[in-house]
């Protein structure tokens, strides 16, 4: 999909603007928005609606062809919900609407006039940027791993939004911001797909490398024998039971000066986690095929970065094994050393996530990070904590961990992509305690997310740090069942305001 900004004539309008299909907004109360009155020349939008052929609820469509005095070959009446102010949830799903509508045409080409100066909490940047995303969203398919493609679908391929001349400049940027994280996010929805027999942690090290060809990143991939040499003890008890190899995956974009400290991205990438000798139930467990997201989320956001020509330094550490169950595997009440020195018992190895985190966290003290976010499918708690509406967000209570906490949330809330922050307390973390070990992988039941979030706070004392919890919001189930792309939205955003020093 190929996304334009084009001012409107003020002289001439948009009953000039040639295209295959022109998207315009009404309301529910039979009311039309600017544009749609300035295609009304014969009165037949209003009649559309007078007919009820359109309700104007938010994401009702209606095609009408050849209207007289319209240059355009369709146009497209797309409803926008019951407010002149319009809401930001009935603006995208006016937005994906229009995508859907578009998909199925007989144009190649369509054109967007939608009341983007007038929508509620985004200015037209932000309009413009959301508009992207729920098009490529709703464009989305996966269909690698199926012997029949999808065919080449026909339908609208360049979408030009029309704004006034005045907006146009920011709106241009806008898209190729948005472009950017919309590539991020289908790479991260593609490798969340993409079944544990194909997306091994081999995989994952092959798509960072190609990354940083692509895109001139630094990437430094360890094996074993390395990681055996740095002591991580803790992440390899997890790949211990698995014949598929692990890796450790290092890359950098260096978009600021060489002396600026990096903001750090460590990704979980458990590529299948069957719990290994604490193994899980089989029902719905081919969804630990999305327990690499964390990693996936951390690629997405590197090939954003790529697009994106931010100055500052940005570090991905990505963990990545298999989490299984063997003769070789690691068994319950074993007791390992962390590359901290540290020493866990493992009273569960289905609890590996943060087994293999904890070390990726020691590792990342090197680069001095001026912040690091760990990405996690941490804990089926955070789920029932949170559902599947918010990240769980955790960090230490003090001034620069509240500031950190702050701008995560607000990345979040600025792309509909949001979190919600959980406590972080000493009371939480006796339930650690272990008589075998400095501590043990498991605080049992109560506050599931908050014990574990505990356990990988141990781990980064020697700099600022907060863990994004994604275990509900990574991926959907069900008939929908399909990676989301999150928290790439969250994370870019992040990473565009601290560049823009906001
Ligand atoms: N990858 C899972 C977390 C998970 C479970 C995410 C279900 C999404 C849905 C993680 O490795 C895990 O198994 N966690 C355990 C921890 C427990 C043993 C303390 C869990 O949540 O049950
Ligand atoms: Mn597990
Ligand atoms: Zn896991």
């Amino acid at each position: 999909m190929d996304f334009s900004i084009k001012p409107i004539e003020a002289k001439t309008g948009l009953a000039a603007v040639k295209t295959g299909c022109l998207a315009v907004g009404v309301f529910e109360d039979k009311k039309l928005t600017a544009a749609a009155k300035e295609l009304d020349r014969k009165g037949a939008v209003t009649a559309a609606l007078k007919s009820g052929d359109i309700t104007g609820k938010a994401g009702s469509t209606l095609l009408l062809r050849g209207l007289d005095g319209v240059a355009a070959e369709r146009v497209l009446l797309v409803g926008l919900g019951n407010d002149a102010s319009v809401s930001e949830k009935n603006f995208l799903s006016a937005a994906q609407a229009a995508a859907r509508a578009f998909s199925n045409l007989g144009a190649s080409d369509g054109a967007i006039a939608f009341p983007f100066e007038e929508i509620k909490n985004r200015d037209v940047s932000s309009a413009v940027r959301g508009a992207v995303l729920a098009i490529r969203d709703a464009n989305y398919r996966f269909d690698q791993t199926k012997s029949k493609k999808d065919p080449e679908k026909g339908g609208v391929k360049k979408v030009a939004f029309l704004t006034s001349a005045g907006a146009a400049a920011a709106a241009k940027t806008a898209v190729a911001q948005a472009s950017a994280v919309a590539n991020g996010i289908a790479l991260t929805k593609d490798l969340g797909n993409l079944p544990s027999n194909i997306c091994t942690p081999t995989y994952l090290a092959g798509v960072a490398k190609k990354l940083a060809k692509d895109f001139k990143f630094g990437v430094e991939v360890l094996d074993r024998k390395q990681i055996e040499a740095l002591k991580m003890g803790s992440f390899l008890s997890v790949t211990k039971g698995s014949d598929e190899p692990p890796k450790f995956i290092v890359i950098k974009y260096n978009g600021g000066k060489p002396k600026d400290a990096p903001i750090v991205l460590v990704g979980k990438g458990i590529t299948f986690d069957t719990g290994g000798i604490s193994i899980k139930p089989s029902a719905s467990m081919d969804e630990m095929k999305y327990d690499m997201c964390g990693a996936a989320s951390v690629l997405g956001t590197f090939r954003a970065l790529g697009e994106l020509g931010l100055k500052l330094n940005v570090v991905g550490v990505i963990p990545t094994c298999e989490n299984m169950p063997s003769g070789r595997a690691s068994k319950p009440g074993d007791v390992v050393t962390s590359m901290s020195g540290q020493t866990i018992e493992i009273l569960n190895t289905d609890a590996e996530g943060r087994l293999i985190l904890c070390d990726a966290l020691t590792y990342v003290e090197r680069f001095k990070p001026a912040v690091v976010v760990d990405i996690a499918t941490l804990t089926g708690a955070c789920v029932t904590a949170l559902g599947h509406h918010n990240t769980g967000l955790f960090t230490r209570h003090d001034e620069a961990h509240d500031a950190l906490a702050e701008e995560l949330l607000a990345a979040g809330k600025a792309t509909g992509d949001t979190a919600w922050r959980m406590p972080i307390e000493d009371a939480y973390q006796e339930q650690l305690k272990s008589n075998f070990a400095d501590m043990a992988n498991i605080g049992g039941p109560p506050g599931g997310s908050i014990t574990a979030a505990c356990f990988l706070e141990r781990y980064t004392k020697k700099y600022t740090w907060a863990h994004l919890d994604i275990a509900g919001t990574a991926w959907k189930s069900g008939a929908a069942k399909g990676a989301t792309g999150r928290p790439v939205p969250l994370l870019t955003t992040f990473l565009i305001n601290r560049a823009n020093g906001k």
